[in-house]
């Protein structure tokens, strides 16, 4: 039988609830999401099914990470839709918090990843990963997950997760999703459904421009060539603005240098830029051959 979850509004009744299960000896495994749930968030809550007795989806567009003129407003608020999708995969629990059970009336406290929450994206929304720190580190105590899923679709905020679990000693584990990706290439994003049909078709570009900067540099081109080849071809598909591409260092996030890669280097190649007035982002892992 096909069951809905059940639908929690505030931290108290979470609390008991998730109590219970504890007692009776199940793991949690937790998928923070702001909804408008695609495929590659259903596949982030099969992975926390498969890793966990007991599954809670979080749904909450988190105001402190958007910056004023961002699109906090019109980000797509799709609940029923989301439910919907989330009993297809079959989901115990979905957690939907007003912003006063998560920011207590008066609250103060923030969580800040120093250096690789300015790098990238940081450097472009630069109040971004801090207000992302802080609403995961406050879900976390909220849900007290074993095991918790995070798309590798958003690199850079994975690699602040797993670099703030670590610091503060959440006992958690955390796992990455890969990229979910249309037949063309773009990757899955709830803000891709604000490209018209158009910007929509010239989006993939993107993608494609990361595959072959990759594939080049895993067999020995330079890092700089390839990114400016890269960057030519993001540019010449009416990209109207290109954000940053570059070639980083997996954990810490920092530049790699210019020339080609050491042999058995891993590295990661990113990209964000502005289709219309949509900002896509894309990302992939690779090794110097
Ligand atoms: O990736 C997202 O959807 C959000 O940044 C997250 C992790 C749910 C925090 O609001």
């Amino acid at each position: 039988m096909i069951k809905s979850p059940i639908r929690i509004r505030t931290l108290s009744e979470l609390r008991s609830v998730l109590k219970e299960h504890r007692m009776a000896g199940r793991s949690i495994g937790f998928v923070p999401t702001m909804g408008a749930l695609h495929d590659g968030h259903l596949s982030l809550v099969s992975m926390a099914r498969a890793k966990a007795d007991i599954t809670v989806v979080s749904i909450f567009v988190n105001p402190t990470q958007f910056a004023p003129g961002e699109d906090l407003d019109t980000y797509p608020r799709t609940e029923e839709a989301d439910i919907a999708r989330l009993t297809e995969v079959g989901t115990d629990i979905v957690y939907l918090p007003s912003v006063e059970e998560m920011y207590p009336d008066g609250s103060k406290t923030d969580v800040r990843v120093a250096d690789m929450s300015d790098l990238l994206d940081g450097i472009f929304r630069p109040h971004f990963f801090y207000g992302v720190a802080t609403v995961v580190a406050r879900l976390f105590v909220h849900v007290q997950p074993d095991v918790a899923v995070f798309g590798e679709k958003d690199y850079q905020q994975l690699q602040i997760i797993r670099r703030m679990v670590r610091d503060l000693g959440f006992p958690i584990d955390i796992v990455g999703g890969q990229t979910y990706r249309d037949a063309d290439g773009l990757a899955q994003s709830s803000r891709n459904a604000y490209m018209n049909a158009a910007e929509r078709q010239k989006a993939n570009t993107i993608s494609a421009a990361l595959h072959r900067a990759r594939t080049r540099i895993a067999i020995g081109a330079s890092v700089s060539e390839a990114l400016e080849e890269a960057k030519a071809s993001i540019s010449a598909a009416g990209f109207e603005r290109l954000d940053y591409v570059s070639v980083v260092d997996p954990e810490t996030l920092e530049d790699l240098p210019e020339g080609a890669l050491p042999i058995g280097k891993v590295a990661r190649i990113l990209a964000a830029a502005w289709m219309g007035p949509t900002r896509l982002i894309d990302n992939m892992g690779f090794e110097r051959a």
